[in-house]
């Protein structure tokens, strides 16, 4: 008997000792919480845990620790806890975070970020297991990094934001129906939250406030709180804003250790106050929605400044004539895809070459960029550009129209298939024309050209003939393209300067002499052009013997030897008609004589090419073999003295003993 009283005594003294907690708040005015940040207690009793200070967290804590232990073992007692809450944003696109009710060894939570976390953790120490925390969240943002289900849920979080279980807002109805609630609504709702420390369950349950507890929690966790819940612990809330304004408030609070929470005197509850809410906004809020709305405002007009900048165009009223001829920028750009690299077909002495797709017709085009720095002459060479796009022949890439922007014109061209013709020719081509083919293309390019000079009622010249302006189409017809754009640059030079546009190896001695370019010059740089094409070498060959470097003169050798067919490309085999091949190689002589006066016209090109007209004997035009008409002396000197330096990249070394000659005088 007596034993037995004197086991039982220190356990009664140990119960009694361990008085469970038990509280009840309907409203907090003159309660004793322990708060930090910027939590307050409104004289109307309301617990504010946040205002809309932005980036700020506050505490609110039941101010004494709490036994969920007792001494005998380490097995969490049943607690049960009820309050009231509700979150306010005046608008509720910009939202803030939410609240937690939290089971804490310390009383607050120091170290806490005051932006994140809801107030608990910080980056460090967030999901670690020394935390001991135990978290019911109320959260109304969506985080990835939390795995959060969506920006309206209620978690469990067990030492981390990471919730160990969570749902979307709501409650079941009596109906087993499910009904969702906005956290954020403004509106007070009633959070049950109970442990049953035997089977080991955490239920939580939410209800609008005048629902009353619905009889299925939101939320069931079965998991052993013991090993996270020391002895004893401290309970409260936490919250945070991050960067918008809403409030957060708790209206009443009761908890009951080892039994059941104390039932909330609803209509004794503070009011939720509206009208300081509203004030707040107005002084604080309302500004900085201003402020965001004139930068949208700026941000937007800055990138309508922008887009009609990078779209911007020249038009003057003169060129209203040319309508139909004229582009969009905005069509172009968007057709080659904003002149990315990717669409870059060539880049020529003129201007880079994209290819592009008109959005709307579909049409494959080629857009010249051509770079012009003066003005002076734009207007007539526009308008020159855009009468020669009203010439039509089948050997002339056809200019479909033109854009023009400050210090830059944009010519557009049919896209051709094939790509230029140089490609076929020189450097161990991947693929070369065999003989007929440059035959019908030689043809195609003289009759293209006798066209330009004769078959309209201006003459036009060239001034830039050569294999790499030859386009091939789909049929591998050859098309002369970029006629009249050396003219762009013949406009607005020092008249006193010999300044010459062309291309070395087929400018024609006068024409770098005088500086003017004719049809007969055109001429030459066709026979340079028609002999590149039969010998499938170009003008000019930067490296080898001087006496090799100069096409025209290197055919010149092989005539006077009497073996002029030795000159044709070694790619033909045995597959050439020999008299079409002779005739070209002679003709090509006789149009890049030095003489002008020797040269015959593009009509006559075009009927000793088409055997309307039986080619002369060249002995008696003086193209002997002791004509010396091509002597290396003449052409090349004439060449390099007369050549500007920035013409020709391909020829860089000879540029500049040309600079060196020029600036020794002339
Ligand atoms: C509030 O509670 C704390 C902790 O129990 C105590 O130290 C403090 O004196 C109390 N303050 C008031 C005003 O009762
Ligand atoms: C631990 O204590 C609780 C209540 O204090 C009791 O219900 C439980 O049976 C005890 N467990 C053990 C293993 O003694
Ligand atoms: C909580 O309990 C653990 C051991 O169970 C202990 O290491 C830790 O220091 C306790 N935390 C506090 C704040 O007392
Ligand atoms: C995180 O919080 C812990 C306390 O829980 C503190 O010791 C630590 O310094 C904090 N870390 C940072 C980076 O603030
Ligand atoms: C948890 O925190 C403790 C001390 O606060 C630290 O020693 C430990 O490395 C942390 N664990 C992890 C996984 O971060
Ligand atoms: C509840 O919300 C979910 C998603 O948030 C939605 O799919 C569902 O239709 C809503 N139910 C009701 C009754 O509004
Ligand atoms: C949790 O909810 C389930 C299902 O409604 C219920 O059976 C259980 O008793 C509840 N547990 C607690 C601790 O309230």
């Amino acid at each position: 008997m007596f034993s037995k009283l004197v086991i039982l005594l220190p356990l009664l003294i140990s119960v009694v000792g361990s008085q469970d907690t038990n509280f009840i708040y309907n409203g907090f005015r003159s309660v004793n919480l322990s708060l930090d940040g910027i939590a307050t207690i409104t004289s109307n009793g309301l617990l504010e845990l946040t205002d809309d200070t932005m980036e700020q967290m506050g505490h609110a804590f039941y101010p004494t620790p709490i036994s969920f232990k007792n001494s005998l073992n380490d097995s969490a007692f049943s607690f049960s806890t009820t309050f009231v809450f509700a979150i306010a944003s005046r608008y509720p696109a910009l939202k803030g975070q939410g609240i937690a009710f939290v089971i804490s060894p310390t009383r607050g939570r120091p170290g806490a970020l005051s932006n994140q976390y809801l107030g608990l953790f910080n980056e460090t120490n967030n999901g670690n297991a020394t935390n001991h925390v135990v978290a019911v969240e109320l959260d109304t943002i969506q985080n990835q990094e939390f795995k959060d289900i969506n920006d309206n849920h209620v978690g469990v979080d067990i030492n981390s934001l990471k919730s160990a279980t969570s749902t979307s807002a709501g409650y079941y109805a009596d109906s087993g129906a499910f009904m969702n609630l906005t956290l954020i609504s403004g509106n007070p709702m009633q959070v049950w939250v109970e442990y049953d420390g035997v089977k080991k369950q955490l239920n939580v349950t939410l209800a609008p406030i005048d629902v009353g507890k619905p009889k299925f929690p939101l939320l069931s966790l079965s998991r052993d709180l013991s090993p996270i819940i020391n002895k004893t612990m401290y309970v409260g809330f936490s919250s945070t804003n991050g960067p918008f304004l809403t409030f957060h408030y708790i209206l009443g609070w009761s908890f009951k250790m080892n039994g059941k929470a104390q039932e909330l005197a609803l209509s004794q509850l503070p009011k939720l106050p509206r009208g300081k809410e509203r004030s707040k906004l107005l002084t604080i809020g309302l500004p900085v929605i201003l402020v965001s709305l004139v930068l949208v405002a700026i941000s937007g007009a800055t990138y309508v400044i922008k887009r009609k900048r990078k779209f911007a165009e020249l038009v003057e009223d003169w060129e209203v004539d040319y309508g139909p001829h004229r582009f969009k920028y905005k069509d172009l750009y968007i057709a080659t895809k904003g002149f990315r690299e990717k669409e870059l077909l060539g880049s020529g002495g003129f201007g880079k070459v994209y290819k592009g797709v008109l959005t709307t017709s579909k049409i494959e085009i080629a857009v010249k960029k051509v770079s012009h720095e003066s003005s002076q002459g734009m207007r007539e060479f526009v308008a020159e550009i855009v009468s020669i796009g009203r010439l039509r022949h089948r050997n002339l890439v056809p200019l479909l129209g033109y854009c023009r922007r400050k210090r830059e014109l944009l010519l557009v061209y049919d896209y051709m298939s094939y790509g230029s013709l140089d490609k076929y020719l020189f450097d161990q081509p991947q693929a070369t024309l065999s003989w007929s083919q440059r035959f019908k293309v030689i043809k195609g390019v003289a009759s293209g050209l006798f066209y330009l000079h004769e078959g309209w009622d201006q003459v036009v010249i060239h001034r830039d003939v050569k294999a790499s302006n030859v386009l091939l189409d789909g049929e591998l017809n050859g098309k002369l393209g970029d006629f009249g754009l050396a003219r762009l640059y013949d406009h607005g030079t020092d008249p006193q300067t010999t300044h010459v546009v062309g291309t070395l190896g087929y400018l024609a001695p006068e024409h770098t002499r005088r500086g003017k370019a004719t049809t007969s010059t055109d001429v030459y740089a066709f026979g340079a052009f028609m002999l590149e094409v039969a010998c499938g070498r170009r003008p000019i060959q930067a490296n080898g013997p001087p006496e090799h470097s100069i096409l025209v003169d290197w055919v010149f050798s092989h005539f006077s030897r009497g073996e002029i067919m030795e000159a044709r490309d070694p790619n033909y085999g045995t597959s050439y008609v020999a008299e079409e091949l002779e005739l070209v190689l002679k003709l090509g002589l006789m149009c890049s004589h030095s003489e002008a006066a020797a040269r015959p016209s593009m009509r006559q090109v075009v009927q000793y090419l088409e055997g309307d007209v039986p080619f002369p004997d060249l002995s008696s035009l003086g193209l002997s073999s002791t004509g010396l008409t091509f002597a290396h002396g003449d052409g090349l000197d004439d060449f390099f003295l007369s050549y500007p330096s920035s013409m020709n990249q391909a020829f860089s070394h000879t540029s500049s003993i040309a600079e060196s000659l020029l600036s020794g005088g002339r």
